[in-house]
């Protein structure tokens, strides 16, 4: 590449120069595709774990009522009943009736059994219980304090108290 001294040198720098950084500049495009994909994927990838993580901080514990604290069927279960599920537990819409006064003895012993909450039908079905048996969702589901009562209450007895 001496034929044109000087200003082929010159020449053949500034193509050097291109192909250098054109080919630098595919390579850069190239890492930048694989940062991309790599960013992807691991947002993917803790998006998915997230949803785990999420997926298990809904499914709630239910907390244990503690055993000096008595649960009354009147003044504790009776009006969870009476807000949340008469609406259509009414014997119009849905079995059992839990209007007040008829609500005991429409679900025990039939849906309740004393001192076994978990195989008691009632608490398999209570709404706003994780993977509940519930047939319909409601509007108001129980929250894990009120499920808490209504499983202690089984669990003392299920007395008309
Ligand atoms: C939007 C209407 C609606 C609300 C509100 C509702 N339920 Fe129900 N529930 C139903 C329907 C419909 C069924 C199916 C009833 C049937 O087969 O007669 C049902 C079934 C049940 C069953 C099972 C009955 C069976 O035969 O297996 C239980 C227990 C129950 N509900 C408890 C509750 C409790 C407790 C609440 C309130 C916290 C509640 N439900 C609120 C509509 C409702």
């Amino acid at each position: 590449m001496k034929v044109f001294p000087g200003s082929s040198d010159i020449y053949c720098a500034f193509l050097k120069k291109g192909k250098y950084t054109s080919a630098k500049g595919r390579l850069n495009n190239k890492n930048k595709m694989k940062k991309l994909f790599r960013l992807a994927l691991v947002s993917s990838l803790s998006l998915m774990c997230f949803s785990c993580y999420y997926d298990e901080l809904y499914i709630e514990e239910i907390p244990e009522i503690p055993e000096d604290q008595v649960v009354s069927f009147q003044d504790d279960i009776q009006p969870l009943f009476t807000a949340n599920c008469i609406g259509c537990h009414n014997t119009t819409i849905a079995n059992p009736d839990l209007r007040e006064g008829n609500s005991y003895n429409a679900i025990v012993p039939e849906y309740v059994i004393a001192e076994d909450a978990e195989n008691s039908e009632l608490y398999q079905n209570l709404p706003g219980l994780p993977g509940t048996d519930h047939p319909v969702e409601t509007n108001s589901p129980l929250d894990v304090e009120e499920i808490a009562l209504i499983k202690g209450w089984i669990d003392q007895g299920a007395e008309n108290n």
